[in-house]
């Protein structure tokens, strides 16, 4: 199995994963001649999917959470925003069940690195999101060895953390061009939204509810709403900023495409100790696959390989199968334990040659 971009799909290629619609399958896995559907691929916003191949045979990627414990999650969600649409009192007793599935099966998988690459339609981006914030939330505080209890808690405000959207008007929420700074000023009011829809909800903790107003606070005092700096920074809200801007740049949007993985590193750490909490960032850092399995790569002899699995002590050398020359041509694919060659690097993801410049310089909100 590969990650594969909707554009390059070729005949031969078949759907390894379910590809979704607003909750419903779209395209189910298992389906041949995939590179009939790209055009509709790409006009659902979808610009990568998982593939079956002869290059990338016997490559497995490893989840640590199943594709049917996100749905069920983005489920609720959905069914939790129709609500709030409709002026309706929320129940957050829903999410008990699908939350404290993604809670076990995290804990089951803690050996496992993340290597999640959403594939969701873009329409379905704001559950997405969610979901996702809440997994990466659950494993920097699995990594901080918070007790269940509050693992729990984290997870609930982390899942709920963007509710306020609901209220946003959408063609702001899914412009695909620069915002200007009065737009910019209605984005900036989702978490003070998210958290008058949360505070009088029943069956959620005060630290829960704090997320959704305070996780685009930053460290240094550059966040908002309330420009909180250093120790007026609640740990649930220094977790859930590193999970949310984890995901926000290693999923596409409709402004820009995603980044791949090492770039996302790159920029996190970056960021490190000025805007967001250092602790929370190396907790994340520690635990993702720099260079998911499946995922193309160019190497330092100019030949491109594709990975194979993780050496978990050396997150930047995995086992790799090279499958194309330097001059791009097909080769009789062998493999390459990079922790054992040392002569030879990874120079760059191939989603990382496919990022266009101006992608690269856009700035996540
Ligand atoms: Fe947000």
């Amino acid at each position: 199995m590969r990650l594969v971009l909707t554009e390059n799909l070729t005949p031969e290629m078949t759907l390894a994963r379910n590809v979704y619609k607003m909750g419903c399958v779209y395209l189910k896995a298992g389906q041949r001649n995939i590179s009939k559907y790209s055009e509709r691929l790409k006009d659902l916003g979808v610009d990568y999917v998982y593939i079956h191949d002869e290059a990338s045979e016997g490559i497995e990627i490893p989840e640590v959470v199943s594709e049917g414990t996100r749905h069920k999650c983005q489920d609720v969600l959905r069914e939790t925003f129709t609500t709030i649409e409709n002026n309706s009192p929320i129940d957050v007793n829903m999410f008990k069940t699908p939350v404290n599935t993604l809670m076990n099966e995290i804990m089951y998988n803690n050996d496992v690195q993340v290597s999640l690459t959403d594939i969701s339609s873009m329409d379905e981006y704001t559950f997405g999101h969610s979901v996702s914030t809440a997994v990466y939330s659950l494993i920097i505080g699995q990594e901080l060895k918070l007790p269940k209890e509050q693992l729990q808690e984290l997870a609930m405000g982390a899942i709920l953390h963007d509710v306020g959207k609901v209220r946003l008007d959408s063609r702001v929420l899914f412009k695909e061009t620069k915002l200007t700074d009065a737009e910019f000023e209605q984005i900036r009011k989702h978490p003070e939204y998210s958290f008058e829809i949360l505070k009088y909800c029943r069956n959620l903790s005060n630290d829960a509810k704090m997320i959704s107003f305070t996780h685009h606070e930053r460290l240094d005092g550059t966040g908002y709403p309330r420009h909180l700096k250093g120790d007026q920074l609640p740990l649930f809200s220094r977790i859930v900023a590193v999970a949310d801007v984890y995901d926000a740049l290693s999923t596409n949007r409709c402004y820009r495409n995603a980044w791949p993985v090492n770039k996302v590193v790159d920029f996190l750490t970056k960021l490190s100790g000025t805007e967001l909490d250092n602790e929370m960032v190396a907790a994340l850092i520690k635990k993702v696959a720099i260079f998911p399995n499946g995922t193309e790569v160019k190497l330092s002899d100019g030949s491109f390989a594709l990975v194979v699995s993780q050496n978990a002590q050396m997150p930047f050398r995995p086992v790799v199968r090279v499958i194309r020359d330097a001059d791009m041509m097909p080769i009789r694919p062998y493999t390459i334990d990079l922790i054992k060659d040392l002569n030879i690097t990874i120079v760059a993801s191939q989603m990382e040659l496919e990022m266009e410049e101006e992608d690269q310089k856009k700035i996540v909100i």
